[in-house]
């Protein structure tokens, strides 16, 4: 099967998806005189060579199955893996907001097991091409089979190169010829100048991270560089819904964490990116909760002589109740109720009433 076949009779080396009574489904290549053999009965494969695609094929113990030609979304999920895919929810997010378009010079790394290659040459379309890095030979060997199965061939417009993006991308992009980088791997930070250095002004810069730290790290990275606009992050969930009848409800489980999306657009060089606010309003968040939240993003904050008396005197009165609370508990007479300026105490507020 190549990306061209679409519709149309099943031929001799479609791959073809069997979808059982149970809903079991498996996946063979047609291969004249062969026979499939399920659980019980089998199926001739010459028996769906020459009939239409969303067939039902009668196995020899007389279970039914659905024949169909898998969709990309299927075959990536099934396809052989060296490292983990990106996932066709996330994939189809990458092209959008990468903007991945025919004709664009596309950079990528790593391949892992070449899922997201495939769906960024299928959105070339034979067009402008995709350069994929990969440090690992094992990887790329998957990436290679998975991809050529099922494009039929290695496109013309894919050139995978073995070795560690930082090294091997300035021996292969001159500076400023390529649109967009889609990074997939651990330590994107580290590949940076390079990828800035490839990337035209206004191209587009696309990093997949699995965890926050990642995320944060990166994003820190992007902006220390100076040479990217300020990145935007987000994250694609994608809830399934059961259909059936009155029984019209989400899915009881889901893929509910995959990956973290940050994209940023390369500056012409020499341009200073205007001081953008980035502050949430006032009236949302106070600094403190801000620094709550996220200690330290806020920077070194000046806090007043008069803030600092007020916290010494509040800190001085919690202790000293406290200590009566002590004394109480180790006396004859116990049992004291907390009353609110212990409690406001605890929480590390103001007490009522209290004004400077
Ligand atoms: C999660 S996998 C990529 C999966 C791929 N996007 C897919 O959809 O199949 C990450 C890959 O990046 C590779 N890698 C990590 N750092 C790299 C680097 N600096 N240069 C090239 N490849 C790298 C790893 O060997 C691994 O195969």
């Amino acid at each position: 099967m190549t990306e061209t076949d679409i519709g149309g009779p099943f031929r001799a080396g479609d791959r073809v998806q069997l979808t059982g009574p149970k809903g079991r489904v498996s996946t063979l290549y047609l291969e004249p005189g062969k026979r499939y053999f399920m659980h019980k009965g089998m199926i001739d494969h010459d028996t769906i060579i020459g009939v239409d695609e969303g067939s039902v094929i009668s196995a020899t113990d007389g279970g039914q199955y659905l024949a169909l030609r898998p969709l990309l979304e299927d075959i990536v999920m099934s396809m052989p893996r060296g490292a983990a895919i990106i996932y066709p929810k996330d994939a189809a997010a990458i092209l959008a907001k990468a903007d991945i378009r025919p004709g664009a010079r596309v950079i990528e790394a790593g391949v892992g097991s070449g899922a997201l290659s495939l769906w960024i040459l299928r959105m070339l379309g034979g067009t402008g091409s995709l350069t994929s890095f990969e440090r690992r030979e094992e990887f790329a060997q998957v990436a290679e089979g998975n991809v050529i199965s099922v494009m039929g061939e290695k496109p013309d417009n894919w050139n995978l190169v073995l070795g560690d993006l930082a090294e091997a991308l300035p021996e292969q992009h001159a500076d400023g010829s390529a649109d967009r980088a889609v990074l997939d791997m651990l330590a994107p930070w580290e590949c940076l100048d390079v990828v800035a250095d490839a990337l035209k002004p206004g191209g587009i810069l696309l990093c997949y991270v699995a965890t926050v730290t990642q995320l944060s790290r990166v994003a820190e990275a992007i902006r220390a560089t100076g040479l990217f606009t300020d990145p935007n992050a987000d994250e694609t969930m994608v809830r399934g819904w059961h259909v059936e009848g009155l029984a019209v409800r989400p899915d009881h489980r889901m893929i509910a964490h995959t990956g973290f999306l940050l994209t940023a657009r390369r500056l012409a060089d020499g341009a200073v990116l205007p001081n953008l606010k980035r502050r949430a309003s006032k009236s949302d968040f106070s600094d403190e909760d801000v620094e709550i939240w996220t200690p330290g993003s806020l920077g070194d904050r000046q806090v007043s002589d008069k803030v600092l008396r007020k916290r010494a005197r509040l800190a001085q009165r919690g202790a000293a109740i406290t200590a009566e609370k002590g004394r109480d508990q180790t006396g004859p007479e116990t049992s004291q109720t907390p009353d609110a300026s212990d409690a406001a105490v605890d929480a590390g507020s103001e007490p009522q009433g209290e004004s400077e």
